[in-house]
């Protein structure tokens, strides 16, 4: 069988993927001379190690090694938790050294498998740093410690009446390190734009273990080149951020939701227009779930949303948010565009719900969210993150369910569900398949296709999970071999031994 130079480019890889052969550079392994020298600046409580005196049971490092999905597992021998950004400094020093790799972690919760190690490199836990150390509430310049839980500063700049920019399913365990390092897109950046935008300034430790201080709460700063903005979305390869400076905007005064069923996918487009067009400035989120991923949520009690009355017949849900000055002129607004969406000829939705009480609100917030945790507690997921025009969403998700069908895998045992949700307002889609098990013969009927078939798009093969270990040998689907090789450079250049994050990102 004949198949494409970039099939061919890809089964390589694949291969290679599987033998374990990649051209990772030569690290050495942990021993307990370097738990001796970690001792003497670290608390001992900061150490979990099987090679330290102090014994350690395997089960509390067996949580660092394993990734949130159980699809990732390293076989490190020690987890390091510094409190100060001084102690990373000396660690990151001493494995610099020494060869030895480093996977920082925040609240491992990343979805790309980036933030357990490959084989045995150090992990190096943010969770002790997790201190705030100012909110500006004119400014809303808000500056943290790395390892703060996204949820934490959520609550902590509520009582200045501030929200943080970004949102996600995750909040309750990811932090905001993580958030940075991964550049999190999530649920409000139709509203508040990406990390890109809303980082002020970072502290971050290079491989080395220079202290790069560049923790500005300036809004304006064209001193030369914009150094934070490397480290955003760089998922600890060149080094660890150890405090985030971030842009916090003042809370709406009113926020609403509403649940929209749809009759047919072709709706989805021409709803997202009218909606920008009646709602404009208070539009703040526009989630898309299809049929699969609502039934999923529903079954697996993520929150309440329709009746069974009102979901039936519908093919897919949008679930919209407004975030405005007054309750009664949003409330007046969403009125006036779902009479709109019912009136049309034929009608854009079958029937839309507007949350009456915070507890609906968070009900409504909970079934969209709560899909990932649905689709994990019904199976294994493969996850495919992409960004794609918005009208081929569902092209992308029957033509994955075809190509599973066609190889025989779309039974029970094998593929239970493909389904599709993800951040329409942002052209991102999440294309999971939910199978029974993770099998190799499952993996080679998903790739290289759906990465070719996100490339036939021209779209990305990470809208906002990330590269990680899960798709390094794809890159080159959405990144051009000039673009590879200038990553390839910069990453030499802060850390010529290849120490941080090993196999992540690039090859
Ligand atoms: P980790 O998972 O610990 O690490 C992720 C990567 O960042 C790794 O490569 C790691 O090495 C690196 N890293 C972590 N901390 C640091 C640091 N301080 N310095 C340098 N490198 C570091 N993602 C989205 O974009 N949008 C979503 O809507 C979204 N929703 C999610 C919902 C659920 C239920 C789950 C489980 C995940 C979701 N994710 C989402 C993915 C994930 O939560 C995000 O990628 C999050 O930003 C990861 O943060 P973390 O602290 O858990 O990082
Ligand atoms: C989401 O939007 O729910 C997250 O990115 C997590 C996921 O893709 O499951
Ligand atoms: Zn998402």
């Amino acid at each position: 069988m004949l198949c494409s130079r970039a099939t061919a480019r890809h089964l390589a890889r694949y291969a290679k993927r599987w033998q374990h052969t990649s051209a990772r550079p030569a690290l050495n392994s942990v021993t307990p001379d370097d738990i001796a020298h970690f001792a003497q600046f670290l608390p001992q409580n900061a150490i979990l190690s099987t090679l330290s005196p102090v014994s350690v049971a395997p089960a509390e490092i067996e949580q660092y090694n394993s990734d949130w999905m159980g699809k990732y597992r390293g076989k490190s021998t020690t987890v390091l938790r510094p409190h100060t950004t001084e102690q990373v400094s000396k660690i990151l020093k001493w494995c610099h050294e020494r060869r030895i790799g480093v996977v920082p972690q925040g609240g491992n919760t990343g979805l790309v498998g980036g933030s357990v190690p490959i084989e045995d490199e150090l992990i190096l836990s943010l969770g002790n740093m997790s201190k705030v150390r100012s909110f500006d509430p004119v400014s809303g310049a808000l500056v943290a410690d790395a390892g703060c839980i996204l949820e934490a500063l959520t609550e902590h700049i509520a009582t200045h009446d501030h929200i943080m920019p970004l949102d996600l399913g995750a909040k309750g365990s990811c932090q905001i390190g993580g958030n940075v390092s991964t550049n999190a897109g999530g649920l409000r950046l139709l509203r508040y734009g990406s990390l890109h935008g809303s980082v002020l300034g970072l502290e971050v430790v290079l491989p080395d273990g220079t202290i790069l201080d560049n923790l500005s709460t300036l809004r304006k700063d064209n001193t030369g080149y914009d150094l934070k903005q490397l480290f955003i979305g760089a998922e600890g390869t060149l080094g660890v951020v150890t405090g985030v400076s971030i842009l916090t905007s003042a809370a709406p005064r009113a926020v609403n939701n509403v649940i929209l069923a749809l009759p047919r996918f072709e709706n989805v487009l021409p709803l997202f227009k009218s909606t920008r067009r009646h709602l404009s400035e208070i539009l703040s989120a526009f989630e898309f779930i299809d049929r699969t991923a609502y039934e999923l949520a529903v079954k697996h009690g993520q929150g309440k949303g329709l009746t069974n009355e009102e979901s039936e017949g519908a093919e897919c849900f949008v679930l919209l948010e407004t975030s405005g000055g007054s309750k009664e002129h949003d409330e007046e607004k969403l009125n006036a565009l779902l009479e709109t969406l019912l009136e049309s000829d034929p009608p854009l939705i079958n029937t839309g719900v507007l949350s009456q009480s915070p507890t609906q609100f968070a009900s409504l917030w909970r079934l969209r969210e709560g899909v990932t945790e649905a689709v994990s507690k019904e199976g294994k997921a493969y996850k495919y993150d992409i960004s794609i025009p918005l009208a081929s969403f569902k092209d992308v998700v029957d033509a994955t369910k075809e190509q599973l069908r066609k190889k025989g895998l779309l039974h029970e045992n094998a593929v239970k569900h493909v389904l599709g949700y993800g951040h329409v307002g942002d052209g991102n889609l999440h294309l999971n398949i939910v199978a029974a098990a993770y099998t190799q013969e499952i993996e080679a009927a998903l790739e290289p296709f759906v990465y070719e078939l996100v490339s036939s798009y021209k779209g990305s093969i990470s809208a906002e999970h990330g590269i990680g270990a899960m798709k390094t040998h794809a890159i080159h689907y959405s990144k051009s071999a000039v673009a590879v090789d200038v990553m390839k450079r910069i990453k030499h250049l802060f850390d010529p031994h290849g120490i941080m994050n090993p196999g992540k990102v690039l090859e």
